[in-house]
């Protein structure tokens, strides 16, 4: 099994170039299967785009991608649709799910694996199967898989989400997409990953329409064919770099990104005390001495996101006092916390909130990753360490972040695959 080694203490300079969203990617790919001809571009060459890509090859659609122009092509090929998504291809990505509401939508029938848990937390789909009955499909759970049919097609209908859930209002818009008539859906998410999905599927012919959490579906009947769509920056990984940048960077530049899709980050991050120099479309980080503590949860779009919480620990490590977070949408996403604690992190965990001490030196060991962003979280540990630290189980990192070792190399890192 490969390994990252890194060498702490070396400051970071220079430009980091942000893929894009694995997770705007996601939905979009699995919309494609109600397109004809797309080409979608900007895409992020990681693990979990090329599971999608497995599962929609096995679905039907013919796709190729060119990897040097980060690029995928993808024909709805006329030859028969298999409405199955199976077990061995829904195992290590739970999106795979959103081609349940495209499936239903163009073929009136899906058979599609629950998907399993994952290291933070159980990942229920209720949420989804409840949006879905409401537009009329008959949902039956039987051996480990979801059956799902709407013999006569989808019919709009309003939609109130009990709890926000992204995945449930993708594949509740997926489904929408050509039902007949209107669906309003309320108490959405609106991540920018589900707003460019929206965009997405507006290229596509739709005509949906986002109104604070509520989003108006006009059921489309006449699809735009050959279209090309260039999905959005990953946010996620761009707060990923710029905690790293704040951590140990003397001076760092990100370029053709959107400041204002991660206001809620940069401005705890500068309450922290980070120094940041923000353009219309780039943000450069410089040295960031004197950390202070802070206090926040994580909460759902436009909130501070459960996908930067294990990134931001690492940060208040450095920071003076004892800082607080709460992590309020998975049960159990501090599985990053005792590795951290193995490298000197003062961190202690009560009713879901983490009480991290600081500033506290970390040092260099081997950890073992658990999920995505806990490892990353481990490699902002490790560039900040002194002596070298060792990351096991890394195809964690490589379902999310793409060429995470060349892009730091590029700034000045000492970090390699073992
Ligand atoms: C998406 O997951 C992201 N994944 C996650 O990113 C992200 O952490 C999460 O949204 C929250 O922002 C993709 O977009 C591919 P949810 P999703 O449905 O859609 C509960 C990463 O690191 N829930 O918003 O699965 C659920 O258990 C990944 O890139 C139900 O109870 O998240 C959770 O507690 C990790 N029933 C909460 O809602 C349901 O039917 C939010 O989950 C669905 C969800």
């Amino acid at each position: 099994m490969q390994k990252l080694l890194i060498k702490g203490k070396k400051e970071l300079f220079g430009k980091i170039n942000i893929s894009g969203s694995k997770n705007a990617t996601l939905p979009i790919l699995a919309a494609t299967i109600l397109a004809d001809k797309v080409t979608l571009m900007n895409i992020p060459l990681v693990k979990d785009i090329f599971t999608m890509i497995d599962l929609l090859k096995f679905i039907g659609l013919k796709i190729n991608i060119s990897k040097n122009k980060n690029r995928i092509e993808i024909v709805n090929s006329k030859n028969k649709i298999k409405t199955l998504a199976p077990y061995k291809l829904m195992k290590t990505m739970r999106a795979g799910v959103l081609v349940l509401g495209p499936l239903l939508a163009k073929n009136k029938k899906a058979k599609i694996s629950l998907p399993g848990g994952c290291a933070i937390g159980t990942r229920p789909v209720n949420l989804h199967l409840f949006a879905l009955k409401k537009l009329g499909a008959k949902i039956r759970i039987k051996n480990g898989y979801i059956f799902a049919e709407a013999k006569n097609g989808l019919k709009g209908t309003n939609i109130t989400f009990p709890s926000i859930s992204v995945g449930a209002t993708e594949n509740a818009v997926l489904a929408a997409f050509n039902a007949k008539g209107k669906t309003l859906l309320k108490n959405c998410a609106i991540e920018p990953e589900v707003k460019d999905l929206v965009k997405f599927l507006n290229t596509l012919g739709g005509n949906i329409k986002i109104i604070g959490r509520k989003i108006l579906i006009i059921g489309c009947s006449k699809i735009k064919t050959n279209i090309k769509y260039e999905v959005i920056f990953d946010r996620i990984e761009l707060g990923t770099y710029i905690i790293a940048a704040a951590l140990i960077g003397k001076k760092i530049l990100f370029n053709k990104i959107d400041p204002r899709i991660i206001k809620c980050e940069i401005n705890i991050l500068k309450k922290m005390g980070v120094n940041f120099k923000i353009q219309k479309s780039s943000i450069e980080v410089d040295k960031s001495n004197n950390i202070k503590k802070v206090n926040l949860m994580t909460k759902p779009y436009p909130g501070f996101p459960t996908d930067l919480q294990a990134q931001l620990m690492v940060l208040m490590t450095k920071a003076k006092g004892t800082s607080k977070i709460k992590e309020s949408i998975f049960e159990n996403r501090f599985m990053h916390v005792p590795e951290l604690k193995r490298m000197g992190a003062n961190i202690e965990i009560k009713d879901k909130i983490a009480f991290v001490k600081g500033p506290t030196k970390l040092t260099g060991a081997e950890v073992m990753a658990t999920d995505l962003r806990a490892s990353v979280s481990l490699v902002l540990a490790g560039l900040v360490a002194d002596n070298r630290t060792i990351i096991n189980r890394i195809y964690h990192l490589d379902r999310g972040y793409e060429s995470l070792e060349k892009k730091l190399r590029h700034c000045k890192a000492k970090i390699k695959r073992i």
